[in-house]
């Protein structure tokens, strides 16, 4: 049995797919394959293991229909078609778990850097500008999250732990929106499920933490933006595609919201010319939510345990697709 696998991985990782008896080819080159590379790679395999952004549509998967299993390298599958995976019989399966704590780290280091403009300040250092300050200027001056209130969009694991870290350190009121009701956080947290228009009005801090889908694309747009408070921060550490970004930047240069802090962008990668880079209040990210030495060696673990049991035949352990 053979899995290509569109990175080079870790040796921990490619030791125990080689232990289960399988050969690993890995994609070496530093950019990613295109549609028509990725095809032709797959169709000398058994399993895939992708890593990184390819898109793994309906022309992909008729493509490779042979595959007996597709195993991701992320939690979040927006970028496969898994209805169609389902009605060829291919079964894919993601890493959840293992990257919460890292992500819900990284959202909390973003509303902490966007609140004291952090970057903007290592910013000042590199231009040779640590020299005169005056301490009444409000442009080098942060804002506090002590007993302010965070609002979760999408109050599922990743979102709760970052719940608990800024109710812990900084007293702050939770709210949240998400499908269902998240019982055990209400119950621990005191959060406060609210509609979607109550998060946008009553939050100091926003902190995004949905899936992609239908539903959610640009949810945060011009008309979400103008009902959030004027010294709010909106923090994105799921999916740039949760957030309109051309309505953001708006919004930030005409001070309808105060601050951003994004791990994801929209689109990936961000352009370097891009305006919000270089704005005092804003935090961005090049989507390293799950980028720790521990986190990523567990996420590689359990792709790999995902691809030995796709190609004996086996359930995943982690299938999202199930049929
Ligand atoms: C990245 C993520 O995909 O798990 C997810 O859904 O967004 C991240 O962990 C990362 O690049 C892993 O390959």
């Amino acid at each position: 049995m053979k899995v290509f696998v569109t990175r080079k991985i870790m040796e921990s990782g490619k030791k125990l797919l080689n232990d289960a008896g399988i050969e690993v080819t890995e994609w070496t080159a530093e950019r990613d394959l295109t549609q028509e590379e990725l095809i032709a790679s797959c169709k000398e395999h058994d399993g895939l293991l992708s890593i990184g952004s390819n898109k793994l549509d309906a022309h992909f998967l008729q493509s490779c229909s042979h595959l007996k299993v597709i195993a991701l390298h992320s939690v979040g599958y927006d970028h496969v078609d898994t209805e169609t995976a389902k009605q060829l019989r291919i079964p894919v399966g993601n890493t959840p778990g293992v990257l919460t704590d890292a992500t819900a780290d990284l959202a909390f280091l973003l509303l902490l850097a966007t609140s004291r403009k952090a970057f903007y300040q290592h910013k000042k250092i590199l231009n040779g500008d640590w020299g005169f300050s005056n301490p009444s200027d409000t442009t080098d001056l942060g804002i506090e999250l002590r007993g302010k209130t965070l609002g979760i969009f999408g109050l599922g694991s990743i979102g709760s732990e970052l719940a608990r870290r800024c109710k812990y350190a900084f007293g702050m009121q939770i709210i949240y929106t998400n499908r269902s009701s998240n019982l055990p956080a209400e119950k621990e947290l005191d959060a406060q499920k609210v509609s979607f228009e109550e998060l946008l009005a009553q939050s100091d801090a926003i902190s995004v933490h949905a899936n992609l889908t239908p539903e959610t694309r640009e949810q945060f747009n011009a008309a979400a933006f103008e009902n959030m408070k004027e010294t709010a921060i909106f923090g994105n550490a799921a999916r740039g595609g949760i957030h309109n970004e051309k309505d953001l930047t708006i919004a930030l240069k005409n001070g309808t919201i105060w601050g951003a802090g994004l791990d994801v962008t929209n689109p990936e990668p961000m352009d370097p010319g891009n305006e919000l880079l270089n704005m005092p209040n804003v935090c961005v990210l090049p989507h390293i939510g799950s980028a720790t030495i521990e986190t990523r060696t567990a996420m590689l673990r359990l792709a790999a345990a995902n691809v030995i049991a796709g190609l004996k035949g086996e359930q995943l352990p982690n299938w999202v697709n199930p049929f």
